[in-house]
């Protein structure tokens, strides 16, 4: 039995900034980005969020399946910018979409989380009776969490969603293997803290800082509202924004992509040549080219969207496969091999007949 990909679909902003918007913005230029990252472009939600973006690539890839939103039993979102923490992104999506019967989950290895939750798709398929037919979605709008005052990061990012549908076959066609790997992020190269808007009014001691007295008793001192004092007393105003150190970032990676293609295809029992095409997450033009060097495969069996969209986290790789379908540039039959990486420190791949 395996896990066949019957559709796809994707999703972007409006909103498209080229590098010579962002040089408006930050110190830097078009010919900086374009050739120390490959990306020319990106879109910005300003409109849309992450449930409009995931919803939409889902509806589309639900149409090429040729499947109503009732006869999804599993929604697997992947995203480190969900619109709530509480409920799951994927419970927005389910919901926007009428996806009724479907068990939803999040699922964040950030910007490996599209191979995560397609290998997680595939085993709850394989081993559970009722789930036939599963959506996987990355939706992220990554706009929200980089630090538009950084140069360094701020330029590679963009916001967008990519789905699939994934159902049980009884042929050949599918998931044929995944290889999934953790290592510690010791130095914190990549981050972005969760910095909750409000701070608990109590301290370790026990003593209780800001009684509602205080507060008040502040409020009438300095002139100010009593609901302005509480939300001074309370909130700490800060926001979480991505930190990054490139360099380690980029070094992690070209090492992962060749060993985890390699690790997926040794498993699914096929050569890295056998592929005919690699979607790679679309993190850095030179990173795939490196990749592609040290695997001895040509760039051209790389699938790269990333001029258009920079990189859209664990949205990338589901994108770059809808893409690559619509494109025509996948064939019934053929073996493609998805590979990712990112925070955590995460990576992973996964290796599918089409
Ligand atoms: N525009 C202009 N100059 C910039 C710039 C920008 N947007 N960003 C950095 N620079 C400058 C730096 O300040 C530095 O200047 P200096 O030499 O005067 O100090 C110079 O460019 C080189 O910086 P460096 O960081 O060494 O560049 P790099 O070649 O390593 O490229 C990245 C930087 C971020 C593009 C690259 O390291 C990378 O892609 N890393 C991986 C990041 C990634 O994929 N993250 C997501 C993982 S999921």
């Amino acid at each position: 039995m395996g896990s066949a990909v019957t559709g796809w679909g994707s999703a972007l902003p409006s909103l498209r900034v080229d590098n010579n918007a962002l040089s408006q913005v930050v110190d830097t230029s078009h010919e900086w980005i374009a050739k120390r990252t490959g990306i020319h472009s990106r879109h910005i939600a300003v409109d849309e969020d992450a449930t409009t973006l995931g919803t939409q690539a889902c509806a589309q890839a639900l149409e090429v399946a040729e499947l109503g939103a009732g006869q999804i039993d599993l929604l697997i979102c992947t995203t480190s910018t969900a619109d709530a923490l509480l409920p799951s992104q994927a419970a927005l999506i389910r919901a926007r979409l009428g996806a009724s019967n479907a068990v939803c989950f999040d699922l964040n290895a950030a910007c490996a989380g599209c191979v995560y939750a397609l290998s997680t798709a595939h085993s709850l398929l394989q081993t559970m009776p009722n789930m036939k037919r599963a959506l996987v979605v990355g939706a992220e709008c990554m706009s929200r969490i980089v630090d538009w005052t950084d140069r360094a990061t701020c330029v590679l990012f963009g916001d967008g969603a990519g789905a699939v549908v994934l159902e049980r076959s009884d042929n050949d066609r599918g998931v044929l293997a995944c290889a999934l790997r953790n290592e510690d992020d010791v130095d914190d190269v990549l981050r972005c803290d969760q910095i909750y808007s409000c701070d608990p009014p109590f301290s370790a001691d026990g003593v209780i800082p800001c009684t509602q007295e205080q507060i008040a008793a502040n409020a009438e001192a300095e002139g100010v509202g009593l609901e302005q004092a509480l939300a001074n007393a309370h909130c700490t105003g800060k926001a979480p924004l991505v930190r990054m150190k490139g360099r380690d970032v980029f070094k992690f990676a070209t090492r992962v992509i060749p060993q985890m293609l390699q690790e997926a295809c040794h498993q699914a029992g096929v050569s890295v040549e056998e592929l005919d095409l690699v979607i790679p997450h679309q993190a850095n033009e030179r990173i795939i080219s490196n990749a592609a060097k040290k695997l001895g495969l040509p760039l051209e069996r790389f699938h790269r969207i990333i001029q258009e969209t920079g990189n859209t986290s664990s949205a990338s790789v589901l994108m770059a496969l809808a893409h690559a379908y619509q494109q025509g540039c996948i064939q019934p039959g053929q073996l493609v091999g998805l590979v990712g990486f990112g925070a955590g420190l995460t990576a992973g791949a996964v290796v599918l007949r089409a």
